[in-house]
């Protein structure tokens, strides 16, 4: 491949990224959001489950929810209020070892029929043995949740490159966000939860303080 964005360019983008809660009232092009949704739908996951569905939402979904979530949604005030877009991140319940979901997954990969039990297998020592979540509902769906963070970052990485500013968002009530959403027809609360939300929309001014973050050698260590 030929490298056709520059270092300074990706850098300039993750300067210029941060959490953007109030936007103005230019909408995104379905093109662009549609851009952006293709890294989430590329993101990789583990054992390639894709164990994860991303709902958009566009001016007209938001204000359709708006009344119920904001009570309910302590991190997402002045974003339901001006965001162009949401999009909510869904993580997979229930997907264990022995679940038809990991099964087809194996299929959607070439996984050939007679291969099959073996890997299944593995993924019950790996999800019984080694990770300790088969038998616990919750820790199965955390293990998906927490890969739809990989498309949360994805996006908003992808987001900030084309000039469209973004805020991940979990404060909200999980079992709340959730009845909204299964009453509204937009989630099947048997098969799956709300893991985050993102915002998309572009900055109304810029933040009055520089970003902070811990000293560099603090966080990244290099081993001698
Ligand atoms: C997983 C996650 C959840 C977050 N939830 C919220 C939220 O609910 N509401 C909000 O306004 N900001 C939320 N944030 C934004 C953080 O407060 C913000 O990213 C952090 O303070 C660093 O600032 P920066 O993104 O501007 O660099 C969240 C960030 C992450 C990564």
């Amino acid at each position: 491949m030929t490298q056709s964005i520059s270092k300074e360019a990706i850098r300039a983008a993750y300067d210029h990224r941060m959490a953007v809660r109030v936007y103005n009232d230019e909408d995104i092009s379905r093109d662009d959001m549609d851009f952006i949704l293709d890294t989430a739908w590329l993101s990789p996951s583990s054992v390639g489950l894709e164990g994860w569905r991303f709902v958009v939402l566009d001016r007209r979904h938001i204000e359709q929810l708006r009344d119920s979530l904001k009570p309910i949604s302590w991190g997402a005030g002045p974003q339901l209020d001006t965001a162009s877009h949401f999009v909510l991140l869904l993580a997979e319940k229930n997907a264990r070892y022995d679940s038809q979901v990991i099964k087809e997954s194996l299929v959607r990969r070439g996984i050939s029929e007679e291969d099959i039990p073996a890997r299944l297998g593995l993924y019950k020592d790996f999800q019984e043995r080694d990770q300790k979540i088969a038998d616990n509902p919750r820790a199965l769906w955390d293990w998906t949740a927490k890969q739809t963070y990989i498309a949360m970052g994805n996006m908003m990485t992808t987001a900030a490159m084309i000039g469209i500013d973004t805020c991940p968002i979990e404060g909200f009530d999980y079992d709340k966000v959730n009845a909204v959403l299964s009453e509204a027809q937009i989630i099947d609360p048997e098969k799956e939860g709300i893991a985050s939300m993102v915002s998309f929309g572009y900055r109304l001014k810029d933040p009055k303080h520089p970003r902070s973050r811990k000293p560099r050698q603090e966080v990244i260590t290099w081993l001698d």
